[in-house]
């Protein structure tokens, strides 16, 4: 029988210093390029959300892939103070297309949370009610790294620029 499908979301602070290469944090990039590389392997998806210095991502999957990813997750140094705020069994992913979703805080995601009551972003004080609203917000938002093609800075960066190539493929 197939394993229990689960959504998991948490909360944590970056660590490093800003870095912002072809309007996306370098890390950030990353950490994308990671996650779009591992979690198709693993059957994973779901979003990664970063602004104000915090990450918030949900993870969607096999439970025991979801568990094991999240563990390896808590121990990267590129955050810290991670927080699980929520862990459910869902009947249907939210998250179909993506391996890892990524979207930035812009302006209709920062609106949402401040009809929530939150004047910046801090993801360790989403209710439930808020984070299925930033969740479904997310669902709809527009990944900016899977729709603007490859950057136009720092195309002197060999190594970057092939993370990026990478980075905008989008799972089938
Ligand atoms: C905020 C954050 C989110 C991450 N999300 C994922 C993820 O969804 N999948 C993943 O494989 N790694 C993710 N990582 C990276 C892992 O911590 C780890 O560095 C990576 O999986 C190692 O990949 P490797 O085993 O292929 O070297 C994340 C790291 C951070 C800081």
């Amino acid at each position: 029988m197939s394993q229990p499908l689960v959504r998991l979301t948490y909360a944590s602070t970056a660590t490093f210093q800003s870095d912002i290469k072809g309007g996306i944090e370098s890390e950030v990039a990353r950490v994308l390029l990671e996650s779009r590389r591992n979690n198709p392997k693993a059957n994973l998806g779901g979003v990664l959300h970063f602004g104000n210095g915090y990450f918030f991502q949900c993870l969607e999957g096999p439970r025991d892939q979801v568990n094991r990813v999240y563990q390896k997750i808590s121990q990267d140094t590129r955050h810290r103070n991670v927080q699980v705020l929520s862990t459910q069994s869902v009947d249907q992913r939210l998250f179909n297309d993506w391996s890892m979703k990524y979207l930035p805080l812009e302006e209709n995601l920062s609106r949402l949370l401040k009809t929530h009551g939150q004047k910046a972003f801090d993801p360790y004080g989403l209710d439930d009610t808020t984070i299925d609203a930033l969740l479904y917000a997310c669902v709809n938002g527009v990944d900016p790294v899977a729709e603007l093609g490859q950057p136009s800075a720092d195309q002197s960066d060999n190594a970057l620029t092939a993370w990026w190539k990478k980075l905008f493929q989008r799972r089938k």
